[in-house]
Formats: structure tokens, sequence, C-alpha cells
């Protein structure tokens, strides 16, 4: 194995919550380590290896970046994308289906509608599981290269002031990302949501004691002092009532004219896709950090797979 893993303690990839600050230092490092790296000694990594990719869930970055990462390594990757074309649709349970699954493969990536699926998985497997969503709860791999992203653009995390907006409530990569950021010393957040929308008691109760929270429904507010704008799109497909969606989709919509009141280096994320939160026209601006963001997920899941690839 190339990278000595002391300082990474989990076997599984599930939630942000079993990640300590070392565990998150660990694969940035690795990831900048592996982004330098020429591929023929990559795919040297995990040759031999079969990497299954479940993906029960609809997705396009997160699958196709695990993939790649794989076969960059030198993995073989096997699985779907659609939950239809599965036994799943006779009634097989996702205990069963992973049972089958780790005898098939070394690791499994799963993305899964249910909040705690990818807990179960790993409980069930002997094979690690790496958490690519489950439900509106986590999405951690999202969450380590959002923080790649932010180390390789600002030269670190410490200290930055983070503004989360739109739907806090649905979007997993915010409930990660929260949380993961709070690990940091003097980062400050500001969750920018409307009332229906906001981020959960649960996880702002979990980290205000370690982290400064400011909250509004205003993102002119706290524009000015933002380095990175972290946007989301409204997730419709968690709404009950499609009326509620309607009402509340055209909420925050970024033009080019809230540049004029930011910080110089001030960035945009998203963990895309976008619906119209971000307009086209902020694109080709140096704020636009979300489609490097998105290329980002390639070294990260490079150094992910590597790191509980070689572990069992
Ligand atoms: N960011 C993200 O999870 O994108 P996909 O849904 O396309 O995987």
């Amino acid at each position: 194995m190339l990278i000595e893993r002391s300082n990474f303690a989990l076997a599984d990839v599930i939630s942000i919550n079993d990640f300590s600050l070392s565990d998150m230092n660990f694969i940035l490092s690795q990831a900048s380590r592996l982004e330098a790296m020429r591929i023929e000694e990559k795919n040297a990594l995990l040759s031999g290896k079969v990497v299954a990719s479940l993906f029960f869930e609809p997705s396009t970055r997160t699958r196709l970046s695990f993939e790649t990462a794989a076969q960059n390594l030198g993995a073989k990757v096997v699985g779907f994308s659609d939950a239809n074309a599965t036994s799943q649709k006779k009634g097989e349970t996702l205990s069963d289906t992973i049972r089958m699954v780790e005898k098939y493969s070394d690791v499994i990536v799963m993305r899964h509608p249910l909040d705690g699926s990818a807990r179960r998985a790993a409980e069930v497997s002997a094979k690690p599981v790496i958490n690519a969503g489950d439900g509106s709860n986590q999405h951690p791999t999202q969450t380590l290269l959002d923080l790649y992203t932010m180390r390789r653009e600002f030269g670190k995390i410490d200290g930055l002031k983070i503004g989360m907006l739109g739907d806090l409530k649905y979007g997993r990569t915010v409930h990660s990302l929260a949380v993961a950021l709070s690990m940091f010393d003097n980062v400050e957040l500001y969750f920018i949501a409307p009332e229906m929308l906001k981020m959960p008691g649960h996880i702002a109760n979990a980290i205000k004691g370690r982290v400064k929270i400011r909250e509004s429904a205003e993102l002119h507010e706290f524009l000015p002092e933002l380095d990175v704008l972290y946007a989301t799109r409204i997730q419709k497909e968690r709404f009950a009532d499609p009326l509620e969606y309607e009402r509340i989709k055209d909420v925050y919509i970024l033009t080019k004219e809230i540049l004029q009141r930011t910080k110089s280096r001030f960035r945009i994320m998203h963990p895309l896709p976008r619906i119209n939160e971000i307009s086209t026209e902020i694109d080709e601006t140096d704020a636009a950090l979300y489609f490097q963001q998105a290329a980002n997920g390639i070294p990260v899941r490079e150094a992910i797979l590597n790191t509980l690839g070689n572990e069992k």
C-alpha cells in the first residue's frame, strides 16, 4: 500500500460525524498526493480489486467520479444505476443485496433514498461501505471534496466565513459540511434559508458550541462578510406537498449583481446539480468554483477508495 493509514481510523465512510479532524486531514492530504501522481503510477494501487457501485437513486457526479476514480486506481467496477433493473423490484431487501454484493467486491459504494441505509449496509457487510448519499441524511464524500476545494482555493479552511444558502432542511450536503467545518478553527457559519427550510435543530445544536453561527432568511445581510457562499438546490423530491415546493422554489436566485458587494476572493460553491439558483452568467466569473469543485471529486474519491480498498 502506498500510503500510511495510521491517521485514519475508519473502516467505512458512513457519516461525517464518525470522522475526527485527523481522519479528514488524512483524506485531504492523500487526495493532494493522488492529484499530483501520474495515472500509470496510480493504476497499480487497486489492481485486482473490484469496486461495487450501487446507485438506488439518480446521480451524475458522485457515481461517475467514483467509477472514474476506481478505474484510475486500476480497480474493476461492477454495479447499477437503476434500482428498477435489480432484484429489489422482486422484493429483495437491502440487507440481502448487500450480503451478495460483498461476496463480489472489495469495496461497496452506495447511494440510497432511505436515511440510515448506508449504516445498515455497513452492519451487514464485512467489506467497507462508502455512503454516496442516504436520503436527506448524509453525503460525507461530498463534504470531503468540499473541504478539499476550500483548502485548494484558499490554502486553508481555518478562519473562513462560509454562508450556506437555500434548502438547509433537506440538503444532506450542508448537513455533513456544517458538522465537518465545525471541527476547524475559527470558522464562522451563516445559515441563510427561509423559515421552512432552516438547518435542522439537531445539527445546529450539535455544533453551536464549536463554531459561531448566524442565521437569517436574508442573503444581503451577510454577503459582504463571506469568503464562500455554498448554494444548494431546493430538493423538490423531498417535499411531501408539491404546492409548497412551487411556492418556495425561486426563493434565492444568484445573479452577477451580487458580486458587486462581495470580497474580491469571494467564491460560490454548489454540490450540483443546479436548477436556477445560480444564474449561468456567473459561470464565467472568478467567483464560480462549482465546476472545479465537482472535478475535485476524482482525487478525493481516489483517496477514499485507496484508503478503504486496501484494508480488508
Ligand atoms: N453532488 C452530487 O451528489 O451530485 P450527483 O447527485 O449528480 O451525484
